[in-house]
């Protein structure tokens, strides 16, 4: 009875910590990701922080700086996105936390937001489990100087079962203290999507995708596949050099279910995905083009092809959200037949001219086309 009694607790805090493996990692904001919880007085010089355990749950190294909202730099105003806080990730500054429970060979995908802060081009070095991509810091698509980026890669666990995601600034500007600022670092496990019998593009809907910090109005940015080669969009790649806004039915117009991505970068920002076809085959590929509801207004024009044969669907748009459908047959001229979606050109938005913005792209899919009898 006694020693019953005494099993009880000790399996319950067995079973425990198997859920908690089992569970794995949470999508969402990691410990302390969006900076809150600070540094003590004492562990602070200015705005430096001092020691490499400083921020709770995060290791640091280099110049890294804890920036209140309102902190002034010259005559600018840092302004933060997420709560009262942000670090700014100085010359080869960076910072690092370990994420206990994550699956390995599962995909994980994560968001962050970043801001720059200096007229220089800024770079960040993302990196888990021996993969890593370098991010351009260089074009702000959204007029606050913050924007939300996503980067994906495929877990290798280590001996303690954690895995190590570092942001790392590997710039060397001659002022140490220029460099991006970081806020909201979220992660979210990334479901490998399938092709079903109807339709032959996996997550034509763009419903599997990064985590999109709710509240946000700028999205998450998906980079080109320069960057990496591990999609944070399941199914597709981002193609050519600039990147691809994913957004959401929180704080967009989105056609259809609860994501989308839109077309911001013109000819300069595609996505694609190879489908796999039958030679001679017909079929039709179907897609919804639209707007997000950002006063993104006017003609828009979206380019779509599927091998070599191709399509230009025009959008009026008041920038209010709307859309339609669009249908482009063709005949398989090989094995693998690849789409490619891009906007014609550059647009900006109607309220805010030095924010980019574009067709949003939705709800696509390839079907075989069987010839009629009779
Ligand atoms: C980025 O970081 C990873 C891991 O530390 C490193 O192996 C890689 O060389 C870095 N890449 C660049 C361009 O600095």
């Amino acid at each position: 009875m006694g020693r019953l009694a005494m099993a009880g607790p000790v399996i319950l805090l067995l079973l425990c910590t198997m859920c908690r493996l089992a569970l794995g990692i949470t999508d969402g904001l990691l410990p302390n990701g969006n900076f809150e919880r600070g540094p003590l007085p004492s562990q602070l010089r200015g705005t430096r922080v001092l020691g490499s355990s400083s921020i709770p749950s995060w290791q640091t190294s280099g110049f890294v700086e804890y920036i209140p909202s309102g902190q002034k730099q010259g005559d600018m105003l840092l302004v933060v996105p997420e709560g009262a806080y942000a670090v700014r990730l100085g010359n080869e500054a960076s910072i690092r936390q370990r994420l206990r429970g994550a699956a390995p060979g599962a995909r994980y995908s994560l968001t962050f937001s970043a801001a720059r802060t200096c007229a220089q081009a800024e770079r960040l070095n993302i990196s888990a489990s021996g993969q890593s991509g370098l991010l351009a810091i260089q074009t702000t698509y959204s007029s606050n100087g913050w924007d939300s980026y996503a980067w994906a890669w495929v877990a290798a666990v280590d001996s303690s079962g954690e895995v190590e995601v570092s942001i790392h600034n590997p710039g060397v500007a001659d002022d140490p203290a220029c460099g991006p600022l970081i806020d909201s670092v979220a992660v979210k496990a990334l479901n490998p999507p399938r092709r079903t019998n109807r339709n032959l593009v996996k997550n034509g809907d763009f419903e599997e995708g990064p985590y999109i910090l709710p509240g946000t109005k700028w999205g998450v940015l998906i980079p080109s596949r320069v960057v990496d080669d591990h999609s944070p969009l399941p199914g597709w790649m981002v193609e050519s050099l600039k990147a691809v806004r994913y957004v959401d039915g929180g704080s967009f117009a989105v056609p259809r279910g609860r994501r989308a991505v839109e077309l911001l970068a013109g000819r300069e920002g595609a996505v694609a995905q190879v489908v796999r076809t039958v030679p001679g085959r017909r079929y039709a590929l179907s897609f919804t083009v639209g707007d997000a509801g950002n006063a993104c207004r006017g003609s828009l024009v979206v380019e779509a092809y599927a091998g070599r044969e191709s399509v230009k669907v025009a959008y009026e748009s008041e920038g209010k959200g709307g859309a339609r459908r669009a249908v482009l047959p063709f005949r398989a001229a090989a094995a693998r037949t690849r789409i490619v979606f891009f906007s014609s050109f550059y647009s900006t938005r109607s309220d805010d001219l030095s924010s980019l913005c574009g067709p949003v792209l939705d709800d696509v899919a390839v079907v075989s086309v069987r010839a009629k009898r009779g």
